[in-house]
């Protein structure tokens, strides 16, 4: 068996400054592994540019590369693709997302882009696994200004299940697949340890910052109305018919998360401690 050079073990990490490609980097660091962290837009010179629009980065960024964490943009994956080969890279991680099991996800706009980067990958001569997460906990940042400012939270499904899956877990899960050569070229649904409401969750919120937080339930328009300086109209209708199918049905826990990470992931609760600086003034 021919083993590869040290430097050729390189992990790059597109997407440095997103959650989850921030703690993919740290853990992968703390291990002593060798990553490469890449950006559309580097911040500091230990990033380096891979704007995965922009096919003339690729190359400087897949150089050397054994293996890398990818974001889900379709508009040049054929060309990072093509690229990865010619660099000799042996393995394709994607975050992708569970919207891909949705009902008809080629009309779904919330699946249909990493449905692209998905295809193109089970495509490719070179193995790709994919993570197929649901619901970061994450998201709940943007309740943050209302709850600062004392406002309610305007919840247009109240009673819509979630499974929120913190990102330092779906970090784990990525390290995991990108360490452990048995781990991929498979496709995993990952959720958070419970299934809860959206309600359930601010009321998380509320213990962990110490009051209660009221809910305002709004109609879809009003929900819309308000979101329209921060979400494309079709991206909201697709968040609210998401909530809409979920309203009143429990997500279906897996058990993907911890068959990668040895252990349930942290529940909502954890991340809600770990985030009082965003919710209080
Ligand atoms: N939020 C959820 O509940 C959820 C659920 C399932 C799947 N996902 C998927 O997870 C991903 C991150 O979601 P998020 O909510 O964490 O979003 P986010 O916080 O807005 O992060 C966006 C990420 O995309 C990267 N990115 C943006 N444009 C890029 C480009 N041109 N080239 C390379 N990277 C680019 C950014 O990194 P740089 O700025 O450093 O390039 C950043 O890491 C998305 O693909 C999303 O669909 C999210």
């Amino acid at each position: 068996m021919i083993r590869k050079a040290c430097s050729d073990m390189t992990i790059l990490v597109t997407g440095a400054r997103g959650a989850v490609a921030g703690e993919l980097i740290a853990l992968l660091r703390r291990r002593g592994l060798p990553v490469r962290p890449a950006s559309s837009r580097p911040e500091d010179p230990s990033v380096v540019a891979c704007d995965l629009t922009d096919p003339a980065t690729f190359p400087a960024a897949l150089a050397g590369v054994d293996s890398v964490f990818l974001y889900a943009e379709p508009s040049h994956i054929d060309a990072f693709v093509k690229e990865a080969v010619t660099a000799g890279v042996s393995h394709l991680v994607l975050l992708s997302s569970s919207a891909v099991l949705a009902p008809d996800p080629d009309a779904n706009p919330l699946a249909k882009s990493h449905l692209d980067v998905e295809r193109a990958l089970t495509a490719a001569p070179v193995r790709g696994t994919l993570l197929r997460p649901g619901t970061f906990a994450g998201n709940a940042l943007a309740w943050a200004w209302p709850i600062k400012a004392g406002a309610p939270v305007s919840l247009p499904f109240p009673g819509s299940y979630v499974d929120p899956l913190h990102e330092a877990d779906l970090a784990e899960a990525a390290a995991a697949v990108l360490t452990d050569p048995a781990l991929g070229g498979r496709a995993y649904t990952l959720t958070g340890p419970d299934s809860i409401t959206c309600a359930e969750q601010i009321g998380v919120l509320g213990r962990a910052i110490g009051r209660d937080i009221a809910i305002k339930q709004v109609t879809r328009e009003e929900w819309k109305a308000e979101m329209a300086d921060y979400l494309p109209g079709p991206i909201a209708d697709a968040l609210l018919d998401w909530q809409q199918l979920n309203d009143g049905v429990p997500t279906e826990i897996t058990t993907d998360l911890e068959h990668l990470i040895g252990r349930p992931g942290r529940p909502f609760a954890t991340w809600a401690q770990e985030h009082t600086a965003a919710f209080t003034p």
